[in-house]
């Protein structure tokens, strides 16, 4: 069984979507969990329908001043931190040739610069408490290009590529690095708002024919998260229902 008996978690964006799912989930599974966002009232609400496990405090994952206040309250409370799932993103689909500086800037400050922060504030504590997980959430546009949306997809692929960077580095730290790829999941990043899917799943030719839930990507990191995973880091587990696994061909379907 899989389980989070005794570990201490910081989940980034767990105000909303696959954050929230995956607080919950590991509030299941035995952790004590720290829900942080910038959403206040939303991550308030989320900490205490999962009750004494969990708490939530503000943190705008941009900056090094919330990070290193986060980490040492949490160390305080807990002793230690094992677990950080960097979760917190903005999406965008802005044409390429519109995208204005500003707009780069703000979107690799949240989902890279956001990601790196996070690392740099909990990894002193990890090698000196001898090990931790941390689980960055990429996408599948981390795996390979989406036409329309370059902005996002650069931060993706950066956050993929530098997470087996961090693992390498930390290896011989007891210390795991992994990144979870989601496909098409139906979250208020997606599904904005809250209508039927199904057509989109259609329209994206997603192999298993609909989107996916929060908790199933939850899982996924859930298991990252856990020593079932002891000897996994510089590792991607893509969680698309075979979206990016490559292309059916028309006859095998035909023949159905
Ligand atoms: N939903 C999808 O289809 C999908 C697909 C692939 C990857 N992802 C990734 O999964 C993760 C979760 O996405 P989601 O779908 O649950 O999205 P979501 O928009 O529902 O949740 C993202 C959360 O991040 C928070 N956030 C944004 N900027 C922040 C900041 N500066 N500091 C702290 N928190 C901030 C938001 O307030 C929000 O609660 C993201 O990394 C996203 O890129 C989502």
């Amino acid at each position: 069984m899989i389980n989070l008996e005794g570990k201490t978690a910081i989940i980034t964006g767990a105000a909303r979507g696959q954050g929230a799912a995956t607080a919950v989930l590991f509030a299941k599974a035995g952790a004590r969990v720290f829900l942080t966002d910038v959403l206040v009232e939303l991550g308030e609400e989320v900490a205490v329908e999962i009750g004494e496990a969990a708490s939530f405090r503000k943190l705008d994952v941009t900056s090094q001043q919330n990070w290193a206040e986060l980490v040492r309250e949490v160390e305080q409370i807990a002793g230690k931190i094992d677990i950080l799932v960097n979760n917190a993103a903005l999406a965008d689909s802005t044409p390429f040739l519109d995208l204005a500086a500003e707009r780069i800037d703000q979107m690799t400050a949240v989902n890279l610069k956001g990601t790196i922060l996070g690392m740099q504030a909990v990894l002193p504590g990890m090698i000196k408490y001898g090990g931790g997980s941390i689980i960055n959430i990429s996408s599948v546009n981390g795996l390979r290009g989406t036409g329309g949306s370059a902005a996002y997809d650069a931060t993706k692929w950066a956050v993929r590529g530098m997470s087996k960077s961090v693992a390498l580095e930390f290896a011989d730290r007891g210390i795991r690095v992994n990144t979870v790829h989601p496909g098409a999941i139906d979250t208020p990043m997606l599904n904005p708002g809250g209508g039927d899917m199904s057509g989109l799943a259609k329209s994206f030719k997603i192999p298993m024919g609909r989107v996916g839930e929060s908790s199933e990507v939850a899982s996924a990191t859930l298991f990252l998260a856990s020593d079932a995973a002891s000897y996994i880091s510089g590792a991607e587990l893509a969680v698309d229902g075979a979206w990016t696994a490559g292309i059916v061909l028309g006859k095998i379907a035909d023949h159905r």
